[in-house]
């Protein structure tokens, strides 16, 4: 909800056309917003923000990023608490709900969930259609995307019931189709949803478990998953979310939306940088060599980047990154690697980094993914299933901010417009005269 203050903004121009007062809006924190909607009818003029530097695209009431600080709330609560006090399903249901669930509304989220996990059996067709070394995220686009037909019974976006019914379908049936993904490429049967397992202990089975071995369920692993999935739940108006939203806009089917944004979110400058992070870490092999790699990634001709550090919004320790380090030490506590090499390598790359005046001066700090791709091979889940975690984690996020679009009585459809730079009207000429 916004509300208008006292302020306004007055835009004047040195072409002749006459100034214009605008409404600044405030929300309940961050920065006032100017209320630009007049400008285009009243002067004939757009903005002009590629990449949306200056621009709030929507009012919500979901994620709220201090970027300055370090600080990511969801629904008003710090990530910190939620990461060590919930577990992700809660964590669903606040971002969807607005609230905590009390243990009623949880007992009866986590069944509705639970009974909603498996897929229909003819997708398995689907998953056949691709072939064995397809990247993971090329088949949750894929499958994601065909959900849109199987579900006729829930597909009138004007009624909340359906948009409930849908968002349940998403959160309950992304974690089959991740694991679908992995057995399909690593040539093992498909194993179905356990109901008796928590969310994320039964995405471990449906990983790891065979027909011809049980999947011992280890608490400490499967709580490191649980809490990935928690600090990428949601992360407000980021790329893949703002094209779930654009793509929602039209009215389009949610299933197709979200698998919108899985396509967004595969790009390296979005869920593929802890599969980066990893590489690196990799490259650089051993601590001896990190004078020579900082040294490279301080001058800009040599295109290295110190990757799973800096970030666009935070420019201080992105608190993710803190939480994600402790859980780093409880996993490789767990599993008997307390000497695991590239952990070691992290920290003594971050103590130098966060040390050296080219980090310092420009605010680069480790950011999630610094410490997610460890964690996560020490799971076991495979480099090329990284971004395929962040979708699952995040499609609770697209779907509450997808949920929160289509209820807003000022939502329309998107529709940027633009600088037109190209040519001007001519005539087309007869091919004999065409150069
Ligand atoms: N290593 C070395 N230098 C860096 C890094 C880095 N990781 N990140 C930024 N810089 C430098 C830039 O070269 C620039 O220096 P200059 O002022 O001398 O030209 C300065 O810091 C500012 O950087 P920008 O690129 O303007 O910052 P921007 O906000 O556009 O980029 C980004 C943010 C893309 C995340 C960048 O920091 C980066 O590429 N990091 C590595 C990749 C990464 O870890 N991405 C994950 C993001 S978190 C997530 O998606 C979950």
């Amino acid at each position: 909800m916004t509300t208008t203050v006292e302020n306004k903004a007055t835009l004047s121009f040195s072409d002749g056309t006459p100034s214009l007062e605008m409404p600044i809006y405030t929300g309940t924190i961050g920065p006032d917003v100017i209320d630009i909607r007049k400008l285009y009818a009243s002067t004939g003029k757009f903005t002009y923000d590629p990449g949306f530097m200056s621009t709030a695209a929507c009012n919500s009431s979901i994620t709220y990023i201090d970027g300055d600080k370090g600080e990511l709330l969801y629904r008003g609560y710090p990530i910190e608490q939620l990461a060590v006090n919930c577990d992700f399903l809660e964590t669903c249901y606040l971002l969807l709900n607005s609230e905590l669930p009390n243990a009623a509304e949880k007992a009866s989220f986590v069944s509705l969930v639970t009974n909603h996990t498996m897929v229909h059996e003819q997708m398995q067709f689907f998953f056949r259609g691709f072939r064995r070394d397809a990247h993971p995220m090329s088949v949750l686009v894929g499958t994601v995307g065909a959900l849109s037909s199987f579900y006729h019974d829930s597909l009138d976006i004007s009624d909340p019931h359906h948009r409930e019914v849908s968002a349940i379908r998403l959160i309950a049936k992304l974690p089959t189709l991740v694991a679908m993904a992995y057995k399909y490429s690593v040539g093992q049967p498909f194993v179905y949803p356990r109901n008796e397992l928590s969310y994320s202990a039964n995405f471990m089975n449906m990983m790891f478990a065979t027909p011809c071995a049980d999947y011992k369920v280890n608490e400490v692993l499967v709580r490191a998953l649980d809490r990935i999935l928690i600090l990428h739940a949601d992360h407000e108006q980021n790329a893949s979310t703002s094209t779930v939203r654009l793509a929602g806009s039209s009215g389009a089917n949610p299933f197709a939306c979200i698998a919108a944004g899985i396509a967004c979110l595969w790009g390296p400058a979005h869920g593929g940088a802890n599969e980066a992070a990893l590489s690196m870490l990799e490259e650089i092999g051993s601590v001896d060599n990190i004078g020579e790699f900082i040294k490279q990634v301080k001058d800009k001709n040599s295109g290295v980047k110190l990757m799973g550090f800096g970030h666009r919004v935070y420019k201080n320790y992105d608190p993710r990154a803190t939480l994600m380090r402790e859980t780093c030490y409880e996993v490789l506590e767990a599993l008997g690697l307390q000497n695991d090499r590239l952990f070691k390598l992290a920290m003594a790359l971050e103590k130098i980094a966060l040390e050296d005046e080219y980090f310092v001066s420009r605010k680069l700090y480790p950011n999630v993914d610094f410490y997610s791709g460890i964690v996560q091979r020490a799971l076991g889940i495979p480099v090329s299933l990284f971004t395929g975690i962040f979708a699952l984690a995040r499609t609770v996020g697209w779907i509450a901010q997808w949920k929160e679009m289509i209820s807003d009585p000022e939502q329309k459809i998107g529709r940027p417009r633009q600088l037109f730079v190209g040519p001007t009207r001519r005539d087309v000429p007869p091919m004999s005269r065409r150069g």
